[in-house]
């Protein structure tokens, strides 16, 4: 089955309104020809100038986070629900940040997880392991447990409504990305961990890449028969490496 590949940027804690709109607009106007799939995952508070800029474009938008819970007395918290009012497609849950800084466990990951999925939101469930981990040598072990919660919670069919990010933790944020061949060994991993469970969902399953991805290196990466595209940080804040990230794909 061939996968359409597809770039997300993650612009984390960044941005501010006039960065952004020029930003957005670079993005949305340096894309137009690509064939790519393309979105960007900002800040809550830029989700309505999101959808204002990029509107009708070929680019959808989401969040990068979510609450597990519907709606209550969750000071601070965002439901999926409240995404969806504002156009989002995508949100991601799961990233190493939140689970490293917020205490995200794979229980509460999947809680996420399940949640997006209620509300018609595609996840972009992030997986992947610490440096420590693959000093250790249980990267593997790592990146089935923290997929195989979602799988136990909400079904492998769950997962042709969403989108696995493979970011080891040691290549985020540090220029040091996995080699072409480190990530695709890992993604090939996931993608037969899967079809041990289901062949066709594991077939159909877009898994992306992140963890240091520039114009430099995306080409290769995503050339790897089971990288199916890229979830970009820093990357993703400069208009011209983003283009170049998705003009790759
Ligand atoms: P960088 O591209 O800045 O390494 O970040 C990757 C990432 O965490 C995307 O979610």
């Amino acid at each position: 089955m061939s996968r359409p590949k597809f770039v997300a940027g993650n612009w984390k804690m960044y941005g501010s309104l006039p960065t952004n709109a020029s930003l957005l607009s670079a993005v949305k106007s340096g894309s137009s020809s690509l064939k790519a799939q393309i979105a960007v995952c900002v800040p809550y508070p830029y989700l309505a100038q999101a959808q204002a800029e990029l509107a009708g474009s070929n680019i959808a938008w989401g969040a990068q986070d979510m609450s597990e819970y519907d709606k209550g007395a969750y000071t601070g918290e965002v439901s999926g629900s409240m995404l969806t009012d504002f156009g989002c497609r995508y949100v991601i849950v799961g990233h190493s940040e939140r689970r490293s800084y917020y205490g995200d466990t794979d229980a509460v990951v999947a809680s996420k997880f399940a949640a997006a999925l209620k509300v018609g939101l595609t996840p972009i469930l992030c997986v992947g392991e610490t440096l420590a981990e693959r000093e250790s040598d249980i990267t593997d072990k790592v990146v089935i447990r923290q997929l195989d919660v979602v799988i136990a919670t909400s079904g492998v069919e769950s997962l042709t409504k969403a989108v696995v990010a493979y970011e080891p933790v040691w290549a985020i944020g540090t220029g040091k990305t996995a080699s072409p061949a480190q990530a695709q060994e890992v993604h090939a991993l996931i993608r037969s961990h899967v079809a041990t469970a289901n062949a066709g969902v594991a077939a159909g399953l877009q898994i992306l890449y992140g963890g240091s991805v520039k114009p430099g290196n995306a080409k290769e990466l995503f050339g790897q028969p089971d990288i199916d595209g890229g979830l970009i940080g820093g990357a993703s804040l400069v208009a011209d490496d983003f283009i170049g990230i998705c003009a790759a794909a």
